[in-house]
């Protein structure tokens, strides 16, 4: 039996993947160690919370005494690190809990992991350390070279402090891979959409404005351009890097699918104006406001490596994924008035108020 540490397994894309590989394996067993921050709901996990192979911790990845006990307790033989501060706009406001749950957190398992690990002279088992990041670690691509798109083997120039962040975290696991031989991979993945993701980021939270009759607050003129990728399809990458990724690797998981902001928009009010039959979910909503301060322009990824070294490509279109995902979001309303309530509206009211209130 296989044991995973999964951290930050109540959040968007950790709780998704939890669902899939217990769906998927039956002889697994999955602790998920998490300290529950806004981005969390165990509610996502409902119906594996009493699934024996299911063990939920709930603790900080940067208190490092609580991680060696996990690691003693449980002795996981994969640990995947999901856990951070995930929303680029909290992180221009507040860079400083980015760096503590980040890096510090990072470095907290990456030192639990080695010790518990290490047999002498590099010699780790079959154990592996899979760092969860992002695209963003590169940095931004020109709108005027579409052919232009992230590699693995290109420079990382992170330019906001959620992306300074994970790259930095990046190089601490790469660092322990190189000098102490750690069996580490790091995956890049693009942006995620699906079920159970924070209404803070672009696709939930212009649902939940559409479906409400809400000012959608587009930054700048619209035309930066994300690649998207299903949540689904994120799953079966890290999966398949876990169990085939070549040791010390880094891959690339992107959605083939780059798409400018302002079309996202549009493609949610038109879906969710059919869905609900609703004329008044419309283009009139649409409202621009200021520009993210250092906004990338583009996120492109050419995934080509994890396609051609473990045959993963981005299964589900982007046309039947965002129906999938906004339906799931209008049959989960009770969901979604729970994540938004308290916290979420003093959030949304500090962050949004002004803004909107400029372009009136
Ligand atoms: P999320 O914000 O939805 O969830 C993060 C989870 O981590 C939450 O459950 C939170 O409680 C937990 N967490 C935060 N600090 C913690 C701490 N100190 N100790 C333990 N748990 C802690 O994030 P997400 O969108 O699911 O992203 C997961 C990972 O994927 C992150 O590392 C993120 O950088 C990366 N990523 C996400 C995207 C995306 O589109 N969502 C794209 C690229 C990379
Ligand atoms: P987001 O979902 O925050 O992901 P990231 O910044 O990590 O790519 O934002 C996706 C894009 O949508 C990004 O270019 C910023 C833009 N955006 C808006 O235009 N309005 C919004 O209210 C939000 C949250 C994002």
């Amino acid at each position: 039996m296989t044991t995973y540490l999964v951290t930050g397994g109540a959040g968007f894309i950790g709780s998704n993947f939890v669902l899939y590989m217990l769906e998927k394996y039956d002889d697994i067993r999955i602790v998920n160690v998490d300290v529950l921050t806004y981005a969390a709901n165990l509610e996502n996990l409902k119906s594996v919370e009493d699934d024996p192979r299911y063990i939920f911790v709930h603790a900080d990845i940067c208190d490092f005494a609580a991680m060696e006990k996990t690691f003693h307790t449980y002795q996981p033989d994969v640990v995947v690190n999901f856990a951070a501060e995930s929303h680029v706009d909290r992180s221009i406001a507040d860079p400083e809990i980015f760096a503590h749950t980040n890096v510090m957190g990072t470095l907290a398992l990456l030192n639990c992991a080695r010790n518990a690990w290490h047999q002498g002279d590099d010699d780790y088992g079959t154990h592996k350390f899979l760092q969860v990041s992002t695209d963003e670690v590169y940095g931004s691509l020109p709108l005027d070279d579409p052919e232009a798109f992230f590699r693995e083997d290109t420079p990382l120039c992170p330019h906001s402090p959620y992306s300074a962040s994970k790259a930095s975290a990046d190089f601490f696991v790469k660092a322990y891979g190189d000098t102490y031989k750690l069996p580490i991979n790091i995956t890049r993945c693009s942006n995620n959409y699906g079920p159970y993701q924070f209404p803070e980021k672009l696709i939930p939270l212009m649902i939940h404005n559409a479906v409400h009759h809400e000012p959608l607050p587009v930054y700048g003129d619209g035309l930066n351009v994300r690649d998207w990728l299903y949540v689904a399809d994120h799953c079966k990458a890290i999966d398949l890097v876990i169990n085939q990724g070549k040791l010390g690797e880094v891959y690339n998981v992107g959605g083939h699918n780059e798409r400018h902001n302002i079309e996202i928009v549009q493609t949610i009010i038109r879906e969710c104006s059919r869905i609900l039959d609703d004329p008044l979910i419309n283009d009139s909503l649409i409202c621009y406001v200021q520009d993210r301060k250092g906004h990338d322009r583009r996120y492109g990824i050419a995934p080509d490596k994890i396609k051609a070294d473990l045959g993963w490509y981005p299964e589900t279109p982007f046309e039947t994924g965002i129906v999938q995902t906004i339906q799931w979001y209008l049959d989960h309303q009770e969901w979604i008035e729970h994540v938004t309530s308290g916290a979420y509206k003093e959030y949304y009211q500090a962050f949004y108020g002004n803004k909107l209130e400029t372009e009136r």
